[in-house]
């Protein structure tokens, strides 16, 4: 009996362990002792030069991991033979930074020779950047290796125009819930979108729009298609664009939220409750963020002797 019940734990802990290699925030500590520090002023450095890359390399993140894993493939380029995720609709013209995380690369290749992967880069630059932005921090789960393609599965990506269910079922499909929905959301207090994107809710597309909103933003964001207005960009969050607070969730309150996918969280449906209480506490708001974010990045994550250390992150090695 003793023996049997020894037996199945043993059995349990060995499917347990095959099933699901784990992150660990001490992965190297090691290895690559220098590697956060250096990630880390190395972010400082270019946030402090461009308040917007903040924004840009949380994105990164997002999009890396939403599209087949935290693997770094979004960073992938395209070549004469290989066709990655960047020229995708929700990345091409779209996704920044990806020079700014090779520079990163190769300060940190400078330490450590192919020891950290540029997926682990583009979590910790994530944090690194909220912090730069006078955002809340959070320990980074470590260990995530490169894939070695891209597949393009970019249509896991939820759209602007998305509505509540939609997106919904777009983070159920990454096992992130609603309250974490809500709160990665939030990562639009920050950063940039072009006309493109929230013309036509500004234009009457949308009736939960303040009005006054709406006119303040057609100034630059011609309603005519096809120009260059396309790409005028306007701030996520009008009040502190380049502050990560909680004021998005604010906005959302008095219907000024830019986008369509914005505004439907706080749209007399069952995410109202939520947005209303980030909206008057930033603890609750940076708590559910940053246990969102590391929910987040472990999506499939390539872990153990799977993919490779990618020496440079735009390429798969030769
Ligand atoms: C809820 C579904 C989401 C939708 C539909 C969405 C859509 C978009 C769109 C359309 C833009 C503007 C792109 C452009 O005009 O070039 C944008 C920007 C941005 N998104 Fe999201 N997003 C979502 C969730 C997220 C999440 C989960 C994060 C991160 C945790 C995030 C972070 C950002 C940031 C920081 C920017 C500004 C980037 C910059 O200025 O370079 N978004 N998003």
């Amino acid at each position: 009996m003793a023996s049997a019940s020894f037996l199945s734990l043993l059995v349990l802990v060995a499917m347990a362990s095959a099933v699901s290699a784990q992150l660990s925030s001490t992965f190297y500590d090691t290895s690559c002792p220098n590697a956060l520090s250096t990630i880390k002023s190395a972010v400082t450095a270019a946030v402090s030069s461009e308040a917007r890359m903040g924004a840009s390399l949380v994105r990164l993140h997002f999009h890396d991991c939403f599209v087949d894993g935290c693997d770094g493939s979004v960073l992938l380029a395209d070549t004469g033979s290989f066709v990655g995720e960047q020229g995708a609709i929700p990345n091409n013209a779209s996704i920044r930074g990806m020079d700014v995380i090779d520079n990163i690369k190769t300060q940190v290749e400078a330490v450590c020779k192919q020891t950290v992967s540029c997926a682990d880069i583009l979590a910790v630059a994530a944090r690194d950047s909220v912090v730069a932005l006078g955002g809340p921090s959070w320990t980074v789960p470590l260990g995530r290796r490169d894939s070695t393609s891209a597949t393009g599965n970019t249509g896991d990506l939820p759209a602007p125009t998305s509505s509540l269910a939609q997106l919904q079922a777009a983070f159920s499909k990454k096992n992130l819930d609603t309250t974490d929905m809500v709160a990665l959301s939030g990562a639009h207090t920050i950063g940039q979108a072009q006309c493109k994107n929230f013309r036509s809710r500004i234009y009457g597309g949308d009736t939960n729009i303040n009005a006054a909103f709406a006119t303040s933003l057609q100034a630059n964001c011609p309603q005519a298609t096809g120009g260059s207005g396309d790409s005028s960009l306007a701030p996520l969050d009008t009040k502190t664009p380049n502050a990560f607070d909680n004021s998005y969730y604010n906005n959302l309150l008095s219907q000024k939220g830019l986008l369509h996918s914005d505004q439907v969280l706080f749209n007399n449906g069952t995410t109202d409750n939520t947005v209303r209480n980030f909206a008057s506490s930033a603890s609750a708001f940076t708590g559910a963020f940053t246990t969102a974010m590391i929910k987040m990045g472990n999506i499939s994550p390539l872990t153990g002797t799977q993919g490779q250390i990618r020496l440079s992150c735009s390429k798969v090695n030769s």
